[in-house]
């Protein structure tokens, strides 16, 4: 079966994303049956591509033309569209792909941390045009995952979102696909791999401006830094954890939220030497008054998992009422992991159709 995939958002994560679609085409097609092509490419400053005649644009051209700064406007057999939103349009009319349910937007412009926008109105739109959705960005499922989700029974597509937490690690879909029954009680995790890199650094001796500076040079941090340190992106990370597994119906604005930047190195070395870890601690538990969903540092004692985290390693603890506690470990972060969970949602959509 062929699915045309539509890409808003064509940054380091969707680039990584496009490049692994090349290396696992050929597993796609023989243990999926699925083939795999990009119809259009929309972007905020390089652009807004369809390819012309309803056939598949050059990716190769594509990644080398906004890699070395051009605009997508100058691949060759390309129609142009005014904004994200146009290209929506024009790509859901043309062809049986929306109609048939084998078009996917993929979904990977940055992450707004005000109201979720536009990626939510990406999401509704792409829903609304008969097209699966499939995103790496916390926003729509941190902000608006019940009005999202309501919208994709609705319209008979798929919403999915792995790779907003824990890049590649399957939780939403463990839960969802491996967990009949289970009801998630409370989580407890360290989420941000910016943060955790820049604690364990400082543990060692470096600069926190250091740390974070190699991190935003692997493409790893945040483009606003301060999404990372002021914990913004780990709470975005909790409430979108909270409103799938436990039904929360919250905003990131809900989670208490408390980042690292009042975190000196001394306070963190002094920690480190007395035998205990300073972790940013993404959490939430059942109250009797309601949920209490928190981002703050904790000094953890070392027997404590989430203190054995180092470097970009991130952990999830999912506290259940028939499993009991189970633990995910990532031991590895970085775009190929984030690239993997956009395709593993986009398998997983393909299964449901084909199967
Ligand atoms: N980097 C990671 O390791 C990682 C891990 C997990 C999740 N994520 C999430 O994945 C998403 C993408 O991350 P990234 O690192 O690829 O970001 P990035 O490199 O900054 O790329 C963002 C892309 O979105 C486009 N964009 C922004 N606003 C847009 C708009 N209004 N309409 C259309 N396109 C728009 C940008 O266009 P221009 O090219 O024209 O600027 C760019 O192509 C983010 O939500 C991030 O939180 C990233």
């Amino acid at each position: 079966v062929i699915f045309d995939l539509l890409l808003i958002g064509f940054g380091h994560v969707a680039r990584r994303f496009v490049r692994l679609l090349d290396e696992r085409a050929d597993r796609l097609a023989a243990d999926e049956g699925m083939t795999l092509r990009i119809v259009g490419i929309g972007t905020r400053r390089h652009g807004c591509i369809r390819a012309a005649d309803a056939g598949a644009v050059d990716s190769g051209a594509a990644l080398s033309a906004v890699e070395s700064g051009r605009s997508l406007e100058t691949v060759p057999g390309i129609v142009p569209a005014a904004d994200a939103l146009a290209l929506l349009r024009d790509v859901a009319a043309q062809g049986d792909a929306a109609r048939d349910g084998r078009l996917i937007v993929v979904e990977t412009t940055v992450l707004d941390i005000a109201r979720g926008r536009p990626a939510i109105d990406h999401v509704q739109a792409a829903l609304g045009s008969g097209a699966h959705v499939v995103t790496a960005n916390k926003g729509p499922a941190a902000f608006a995952y019940d009005a999202l989700q309501a919208a994709a029974v609705r319209a008979g597509r798929r919403f999915r979102f792995e790779g907003a937490v824990m890049d590649g690690i399957p939780v939403f879909n463990l839960v969802r696909e491996t967990m009949p029954l289970v009801a998630v009680e409370g989580f407890r995790g360290v989420v941000n791999s910016t943060t955790n890199y820049i604690l364990t650094a400082m543990e060692g001796g470096r600069e926190f401006a250091d740390a974070l500076a190699e991190m935003q040079a692997a493409g790893i941090a945040e483009a606003d830094a301060s999404l990372d340190v002021d914990g913004w992106d780990a709470a975005a990370k909790a409430a979108a954890l909270a409103n799938v597994l436990m039904g929360a119906g919250i905003t990131p604005h809900d989670v208490a939220r408390t980042g690292i930047g009042g975190l000196s190195r001394a306070a963190v070395q002094a920690a480190a030497s007395s035998g205990r870890r300073i972790r940013l601690i993404a959490s939430a538990a059942r109250r009797a008054d309601g949920l209490d969903v928190r981002v703050a540092p904790e000094t953890l004692p070392e027997t404590d998992l989430l203190a054995s985290l180092a470097g970009g390693e991130n952990a999830l603890a999912l506290r259940t009422d028939l499993l009991g506690e189970l633990v995910l470990v990532q031991r590895d972060s970085g775009l190929t992991q984030t690239a993997y969970a956009l395709l593993s949602d986009v398998v997983g959509v393909g299964r449901e159709l084909t199967n």
